[in-house]
């Protein structure tokens, strides 16, 4: 099948809270392998798989220590082979993190470059330098980490001496690479080919916009890194680099990209000759109201184009609270009138059902929209964020690394409830999990769902079913419906068959549906209007 990718459901699985198969409390490929029949009747085309390469897991696997080797935690590379043959079995195509920018700390190549001393051809595989001041105490420059602190961290010299320091963009058991090296690029092509000579159909690419920094690593305003954007930044000829290694294998290997720029800058990795889709962030930025989402879709159908390339919409994913509380965590309408402003911004505990109902109008939206489609594990469910873990619990390096300020990321990586209606819910045959997983999660179990008509698990393999059949979704040409008032989504998806109107209703008044067959809506009709917070597809009569 040409170009699969294009139009592609992408199952994200985070594989320490998928399935746990060895009792150990963490998930693990064996887990995954034995859900997969979950996946397929789920509907997906591909997995991909957060990284389970050889780490000391301070960032849960991207600090990897050995690219070409299992974690234990995880399993073996047997057991890496297995998953591969019994996906590809139900024809779900399988893709892995690649994290290209930094190593661990505990990779034999930054192990070396300490040991190897200032100047060594082993420290310009990373970003050494000189620190400033008296005794170059001081780190080379302000640049700050995204975990917090700063991005330099000091060696200690083979002789004992205090000595140089090395950047890193996140933790500091997460030392840069330097790109401007061709070793690197030589050792990162060789991994790929590593992982795609094992039947791997693709790669999600880590900070992929950021490989390159100023080698000057000059100070800024505000400590933010400086990193060449722009169609002639050096970064793209690593791209082009990876393309080839991809294309030289057969079956349509692909490269996701995950960056967090301006969609025009997106768009340069997605040049014909560099890599195949981009997460489009601005989605999972937008909403739920009808103006943010139509402008995240324009933005990015409209960058895209004059390269020739597909979105990839996505609402959910590890780094992000969950859809399901962010939509709950609304700003309010207030009584008051306050001049030129319709609402006024009041943080509340997050409203679920409120979440969860504007959730379901999001998915007929994510789902609809052409372009590929990335799903995170438990997505399908509803599950919310979990947002009450005792401090004393807390894994994500975010939490140390901001002195206890940020409480990061383990409240969307809580371990998914398949069964039964107490934790551990089948994720594992310990009661102690890596993290714990609320009680009231009961009604939230792959079990529960699947036997409930009206749960998010039924809308999710409707909407997916629905999808296939009708190529509209996901894949015609969208027109919008300019007379739609500005509270309401409404646009057409056309191919040469048949056209599918998707509806999305964001205020308070019921809209009338056009005529047509509905094919699904996200909460029953009233009186056969589409309610507030709802959305639907109908297929048009031609
Ligand atoms: C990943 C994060 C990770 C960071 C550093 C991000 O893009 O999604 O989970 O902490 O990169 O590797």
């Amino acid at each position: 099948m040409a170009e699969w990718w294009r139009d592609a459901i992408v199952y994200q699985i985070y594989p320490r809270s998928f399935a746990d198969a060895n009792g150990d409390g963490v998930g693990d490929l064996r887990g995954i392998t034995a859900r997969l029949d979950y996946l397929a009747d789920l509907g997906v085309d591909a997995l991909w798989l957060g990284p389970v390469f050889a780490s000391p897991q301070v960032d849960h696997g991207y600090d990897v220590a050995d690219y070409r080797a299992i974690d234990p935690l995880f399993g073996t590379l047997a057991d890496m082979d297995v998953l591969i043959a019994a996906a590809h079995a139900r024809g779900i195509r399988v893709t892995l993190d690649f994290v290209p920018n930094h190593t661990s700390d505990q990779h034999p190549w930054f192990r070396t470059a300490v040991e190897a001393g200032r100047g060594s051809p082993e420290r310009a595989r990373y970003h050494f330098r000189d620190g400033r001041g008296p005794g170059g105490n001081r780190p080379p420059s302000n640049w700050c980490a995204v975990f917090g602190g700063s991005s330099w961290t000091r060696v200690t010299e083979p002789d004992g001496s205090p000595g140089q320091w090395y950047y890193h963009l996140f933790a500091a058991e997460q030392p840069d690479l330097n790109w401007a090296n061709p070793e690197v690029l030589a050792e990162f092509c060789d991994v790929l080919r590593f992982w795609l000579d094992r039947g791997v159909d693709g790669f999600r690419i880590d900070v992929a916009d950021g490989l390159i920094k100023d080698p000057a690593f000059p100070d800024t305003p505000d400590g933010s890194p400086i990193i060449p954007k722009g169609a002639d930044s050096p970064v793209h000829e690593v791209y082009r680099a990876f393309r080839r290694v991809l294309d030289a294998y057969p079956g349509d290997r692909i490269g996701v990209i995950e960056t967090g720029a301006d969609d025009e800058i997106v768009a340069l990795f997605l040049r014909p000759g560099e890599m195949h889709l981009a997460f489009s962030f601005r989605f999972v930025h937008a909403g739920p109201d009808a103006a943010s989402l139509r402008e995240a879709v324009t933005r990015t159908l409209a960058a895209n184009a004059p390269v020739g390339a597909s979105a990839t919409w996505v609402t959910d994913n590890h780094d992000t609270t969950r859809s399901v509380t962010r939509y709950g965590s609304l700003t309010k309408l207030v009584g008051a009138y306050i001049p030129g402003e319709r609402r006024t911004k009041v943080v509340t505990a997050p409203d679920l059902a409120a979440g969860a109902r504007r959730a379901r109008a999001v998915a007929l939206l994510l789902l609809a929209v052409p372009g590929a489609a990335f799903l995170y594990q438990g997505q399908e469910l509803g599950l919310p964020n979990v947002d009450d873990l005792p401090e004393s619990l807390l894994q994500d390096p975010i939490w140390e690394r901001s002195g206890h300020t940020v409480r990061g990321r383990d409240g969307c990586r809580i371990p998914m409830p398949w069964a039964g209606d107490r934790p551990p819910f089948g994720f594992s045959a310990s009661p102690r999990t890596w993290l714990p997983m609320p009680d009231s999660w009961a009604g939230l179990t792959v079990e529960a769902e699947a036997a409930d008509l009206s749960s998010m698990l039924t809308l999710y393999r409707d909407a997916l079913r629905l999808r296939r059949e009708h190529r509209a979704l996901g894949r015609g040409a969208l027109r919008w419906d300019e007379a739609a008032s500005p509270d309401v989504l409404a646009f057409d998806l056309a191919t040469a068959d048949e056209t599918v109107r998707v509806v999305a209703n964001f205020g308070t008044t019921p809209v009338t549906l056009p005529a047509g067959e509905l094919l699904v809506a996200s909460v029953p009709l009233e009186e056969g209007r589409l309610p507030r917070d709802a959305a639907a597809w109908v297929r048009r009569r031609s």
